[in-house]
């Protein structure tokens, strides 16, 4: 019998052990990444076509621009940064590229209240051909440190496949990381492929993308949407399920998201991929020029509302409660025992759509919002609405 017991015991405190998340704690006190990450990224516009200057013009753009002000702080360097090693092996910047060198950008940044991300890969070269950290974690991630740095984004190119590396290379950055000083956001980047939501979050990352790079089509958008929606029971505070940047305002403009199909989206699929990475409690980074925005697409991107959501405390991504051919309805719970729901209009026409709240375990009457039109429609157990082809209707509901 007391065998028995200790036996249950010791299941028990291996079930622990491999369902435990890591808690990576600020210098602040505060959990690193405790919403979802929000910023700008070279890659999907500029591709390895990056320099100093430019990104002093996104900074200036994203704080007039009200960005800035509405949570886009970081601004992360992807692929092409890199100009080698010293010869003490230190990693360097393109001298072309960054001719004052990182730290003075992150400086530049930190006095604008923004942060400063960078890139590099589990292996000797990055998926653009340039050097990268195999081997050199903790010298990297110390120099990283030096420099001011916020953020790493660490890809999985030119690297082994099977998962067993994939983790103990992960864990080798996360670890120089957490001994370099510096409070360093970790995203992982192996585009989903060796399942990272069971993993990522116990090594250390704050964030994982869950899919390979997204494209500016709607093709693409669906896709990763499907792949975003089933893992939803993964995210928490200081664990973000990363299904790529958002593709808003990229116009079908040439670059890497323009690549292989990459034609451009309309606006109402715009709204979508705002909305959903809304509610899916995603990282939500920009990749357009923020230079040169038309009002629609800054309306998208400072949807302060929906931004509200997308941070909300609680940290929650939304469940994809009903799903048909033509309809998704995501619901994300809120703060305040409040609601955010999304209606997904996937059909190539509109649709008028009517929702009891009840199909969606949801059994009182509640004030009722629309995040896109800013407007309270009122108070009820159930809502209808018109949806164009591809677009996508984002509501809370409110108790009182
Ligand atoms: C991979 C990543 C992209 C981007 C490029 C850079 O494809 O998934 O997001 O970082 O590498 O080369």
């Amino acid at each position: 019998m007391k065998c028995k017991r200790i036996n249950i015991l010791i299941i028990f405190l291996i079930c622990i052990y491999f369902n435990a998340k890591t808690q990576v704690i600020g210098s602040n006190g505060k959990l690193l990444a405790s919403t979802p990450p929000m910023g700008w990224m070279t890659w999907n516009f500029f591709g390895e076509n990056i320099n100093e200057q430019m990104i002093k013009e996104m900074a200036d753009a994203m704080f007039a621009n009200g960005m800035v002000k509405a949570g886009y702080h970081y601004i992360m360097i992807d692929d092409g940064w890199q100009g080698g090693r010293d010869n003490k092996n230190n990693i360097i910047p393109d001298a072309k590229k960054f001719p004052s060198g990182i730290k003075a950008l992150a400086d530049y940044l930190h006095t604008k209240g923004m942060k400063l991300g960078i890139y590099s890969d589990a292996a000797p070269l990055t998926c653009a051909g340039y050097t990268a950290s195999l081997h050199f974690e903790e010298q990297d991630a110390k120099t990283f440190a030096a420099w001011g740095i916020d953020y790493l984004k660490y890809d999985y190119c030119n690297a082994p496949s099977d998962s067993v590396t994939a983790k103990a290379r992960y864990k080798a950055m996360n670890d120089a990381l957490r001994k370099s000083g510096r409070d360093i956001v970790f995203s992982i980047c192996e585009w989903g492929e060796r399942y990272p939501a069971k993993w990522a979050n116990k090594i250390g990352g704050q964030l994982w993308r869950t899919t390979e790079d997204i494209r500016d089509s709607w093709k693409s958008l669906i896709h990763i949407i499907n792949k975003n929606a089933v893992l939803n029971k993964y995210a928490a505070p200081g664990h973000w399920n990363d299904p790529d940047m958002l593709i808003v305002g990229l116009n079908g403009n040439k670059g890497p998201a323009g690549d292989l199909g990459g034609t451009g989206c309309t606006l109402a699929e715009y709204k979508t991929n705002m909305s959903l990475w809304c509610l899916m409690a995603s990282p939500l980074i920009a990749t357009n020029d923020v230079r040169n925005m038309t009002s629609d697409i800054k309306e998208i991107l400072l949807n302060e509302e929906l931004i509200a959501v997308n941070q909300d405390a609680m940290g929650i991504q939304a469940e994809r409660k009903i799903t048909t051919d033509s309809v998704d309805v995501f619901v994300k719970p809120l703060v305040g025992q409040n609601y955010a729901i999304a209606i997904l209009n996937k059909s190539n026409k509109a649709i008028k759509y009517k929702l009891h709240f009840s199909s969606i375990n949801i059994e009182e009457k509640m004030k009722i919002k629309d995040l896109w039109i800013h407007k309270n429609i009122g108070e009820a157990k159930e809502l209808e609405t018109t949806i164009e082809a591809h677009e996508t209707k984002v509501f809370k509901l409110a108790k009182n």
